[in-house]
């Protein structure tokens, strides 16, 4: 939510905000914009000092509105800036409430991303000494209150400014008494530094970074960083400098990259067989016995320490779709380990006050590591005694430093707001975790843990057969594109499908989408099944295949078209359904990671017909870390 950005070197900071900006778009896209301390000669035209050297570009819209302005204004120039792209959560997406925001003194800028929750209180305050808001923002009370409290030391002013401030912040600040110097703080949202030559960088995420360098260092919540051409120093809270260490990156400007694909979320579509063997891979560990056979089992290195005796229950939490992964953990823990689990979503968790304690353990997912519902949960089922297993995407993300454990999918870059390789690669290590936690529990077979381990292995082998599918899939996305009202429905594990399928469809597309449990229907919202209706009906789940028929035959018995995914070799269902996307065989636990692949597939190809920008749907943001 929000992407923030900032350079300061001896190139012309212009373009380099500005490709870094485009890199983090996907974190919000409603405005824009650039501030620069600009090169003394170009400030006034007869030499006398100027009120502020700090210039500001900003446009409402995408990054590309913001870089017709820039082009146009060839004084725009400058080797020390910060930029910003805007997920709107305080006032209208607009040019004055795009950041950055400059004191009213014109001296000091701030770029930010997250929530100021005490900032009407500052701004009240502020306001009785004279100082003029021009934004409805509550960013902008940051660079206020920073010049308020300036008394000719920037980083005194700054520390004594964010230890007023509640909620959530990543910010950059630069001032035009301090030339090629950028501060950087943040507090539970998330902010990087790079490292150059001669140069150096800070962003929300690496995306920004990849291109110009792969050596960064993460702050933590309450440090402050000094940032110049040649030097990062980093401050504790009280002000001491700290060492920190400085982590190399191994992302390819590829991952960050279209690639050829007209959109990320395509290519990580596409992406999904070698995000699936990376993750798996490592944690195979296959041993020649002496009597030449092999054995298979699962190698957890990352969460040795973690004693699965020790638990009774087992919570999971997260939000979308990664909640939609955990709903998909949930089924696939309790029948391997036969110990209870349950799943919620994090914004309901964390209010619900939970019975859990030291024998609970409490599974959160996340894609990015910093959605803000799923953090506050976790922080309260750790407050309450429980053990957290965060499994996490991104590298150093705050959910992965704030859990007891991690386990990483090694999905790479996620890019496009819909998650399509992120929630595979969750649900593979939720199905490895399961097997991995049966096999310490004792709760499996010899036979059953190794036949289970081959079919992970085969995972991603069977996900490049689905993706086989892309053609006779584009043909279905023509064929019911226009369709305003969709169901996808199934049982079981088909059903958790059904909640990731439809979320897929409606978050790129906006058609309205409701995914049903099959035997749910027939309690009311059959009653919305009428002539042409489209129903999604997920048939993979081989037990209950039987029952989702008689669904399907309810509601084509009352005019719905029915489009079906079944496995291979299944050929009854081409009597029930009128259309068929058939998906390579693999054990029931496993059938999410193969049958979500037409369904992402199909909800691109029908945003695609909809004319919908599908890596920048409306409304949405990759890494949610708002309440
Ligand atoms: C999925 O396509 C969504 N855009 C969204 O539901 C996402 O899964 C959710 O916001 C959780 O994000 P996280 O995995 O980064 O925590």
């Amino acid at each position: 939510m929000c992407g923030i950005t900032g350079y300061t070197g001896i190139n012309q900071a212009g373009p380099i905000l500005l490709e870094g900006l485009r890199r983090l778009e996907y974190r919000g896209y409603d405005s824009a914009g650039i501030a620069i301390q600009s090169e003394k000669s170009a400030e006034t035209e007869n030499g006398s000092a100027p009120a502020s050297s700090i210039k500001m570009l900003k446009a409402t819209g995408k990054v590309s509105h913001l870089v017709e302005k820039f082009e146009a204004e060839p004084d725009f120039k400058g080797v020390c800036g910060i930029g910003h792209t805007r997920w709107a959560t305080h006032g209208i997406p607009s040019d004055t409430n795009a950041h950055p925001h400059l004191s009213a003194d014109g001296k000091f800028a701030v770029v930010h991303n997250g929530i100021i929750e005490n900032f009407a209180e500052i701004r009240a305050e502020l306001q009785k000494y004279g100082i003029e808001f021009k934004s409805e923002t509550d960013t902008e009370v940051i660079v206020q209150l920073l010049a308020y409290n300036y008394k000719g030391n920037f980083k005194k002013a700054l520390m004594k400014t964010i230890a007023r401030l509640t909620g959530s912040y990543a910010i950059g600040v630069i001032s035009d008494e301090y030339p090629g110097t950028i501060f950087a703080a943040k507090q539970a949202s998330p902010l990087i530094i790079g490292v150059g030559i001669g140069e150096n960088y800070f962003a929300s995420d690496i995306t920004a970074l990849v291109s110009n360098t792969k050596n960064v260092i993460d702050l933590d919540d309450g440090e402050v960083a000094e940032i110049t051409p040649d030097e990062v120093k980093v401050f504790d809270h009280t002000g001491k400098e700290i060492d920190k260490e400085i982590r190399h990156i191994n992302w390819d400007i590829a991952s960050a990259e279209k690639s050829g694909y007209e959109h990320f979320m395509m290519k990580e579509i596409m992406e999904q067989p070698q995000a699936l063997k990376a993750t798996i891979e490592p944690r195979i560990k296959c041993e020649t016995l002496n009597c030449g056979d092999t054995d298979l089992s699962i190698v957890f290195d990352e969460i040795k320490g973690l004693d699965m005796k020790k638990f009774n229950r087992v919570h999971i939490t997260a939000c979308g779709s990664a909640y939609h992964a955990g709903c998909v953990g949930r089924s696939i823990i309790e029948s391997l380990c036969k110990i209870q689990v349950e799943a919620e979503v994090a914004s309901e968790l964390r209010y619900r006050d939970p019975v859990m304690d030291d024998k609970t353990l409490v599974i959160v997912i996340s894609q990015s590591g910093e959605t803000a519902d799923t953090i506050a949960a976790m922080k309260e089922c750790k407050y309450k005694g429980a053990t957290v297993l965060a499994i996490v995407n991104v590298v150093g993300s705050s959910i992965a430093k704030l859990a007891d454990h991690c386990i990483y999918t090694w999905a790479g870059p996620e890019i496009a707001v819909a998650t399509t390789k992120g929630y595979t690669t969750q649900v593979a290590v939720l199905a490895m975790f399961a097997v991995w936690a049966a096999g310490e529990l004792k709760t499996i077979s010899h036979g059953a843990y190794t036949s289970l381990i081959l079919d992970i292995m085969h995972l991603p082998e069977r996900a490049q057969r689905a993706l086989d599918l892309n053609t006779k899939v584009k043909k279905m996305a023509d064929k019911y594109y226009d369709n305003q009202s969709l169901f996808f429905i199934g049982r079981n594990m088909d059903y958790a499908v059904a909640l990731e399928g439809s979320l897929k469809l409606k978050e790129i597309s906006y058609l309205h989408s409701e995914a049903y449990a099959a035997g749910e229907l027939k309690h009311g919202t059959i009653a919305l099944i009428e002539p042409g209706r489209l129903v999604v009906a997920l048939c993979c789940y081989e037990k209950l295949f039987e029952k989702t028929v008689s669904n399907i035959q309810q509601v084509k018995a009352r005019g719905a078209e029915v489009l079906a995914v079944a496995h291979e070799g299944n050929r009854s269902i081409f009597q029930e359904a009128d259309d068929v996307l058939l998906v390579p065989q693999t054990d029931a636990l496993l059938v999410p990671v193969i049958e979500i692949i037409p369904l992402q597939l199909f909800a691109y190809y029908v945003a695609k017909k909809n004319g919908c920008d599908i890596d920048k749907p409306k409304n949405l943001a990759k890494s949610v870390t708002v309440e």
